[in-house]
């Protein structure tokens, strides 16, 4: 099976080497998370799967509001509200499994509109603004 979440450099690199890489472990959990889903994998590896993307999004939130700090970024408090608001999509997300037992298409909807709306959109603006093009 072909990963459903690419890495596509032209279109995702920030050319800030560090949050690029988080992206791109970002992209291996919801790869593995899909892997399971797609493939009827018990509830309990698709809960872990999910635990283990939703940990490594706080973190990569955490590591990214630092370095749009270290760099001065005037959007920063936008940015975080925007992470907070991801963060509690994805805590419901967690909620409705615990509840249903399962998650549903409409998770990776979410995770593919948080991959191209948020890393193109939201955070190549720092980046636009660490390399000094507003
Ligand atoms: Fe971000
Ligand atoms: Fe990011």
């Amino acid at each position: 099976m072909s990963d459903y979440f690419h890495w596509d450099a032209a279109k995702l690199s920030l050319d800030v080497a560090e949050m690029d890489r988080e992206h791109q472990v970002l992209i291996g959990h919801m790869n593995t998370l899909h892997r399971l889903y797609e493939s009827k994998a018990p509830a309990a590896d698709q809960g872990k799967a999910f635990t283990t993307l939703a940990d490594y999004t706080v973190k990569h939130f955490a590591d990214e509001e630092r370095y749009m700090e270290k760099v001065g970024y005037p959007g920063l408090r936008v940015h975080q509200g925007v992470h907070k608001n991801l963060l509690e999509r994805v805590g419901t997300f967690g909620k409705d499994f615990k509840a249903k037992g399962k998650f549903g298409d409409d998770l990776f909807v979410f995770l593919r509109m948080w991959l191209t709306a948020h890393i193109c959109g939201v955070d190549m603006k720092y980046s636009n603004h660490a390399h000094g093009s507003h």
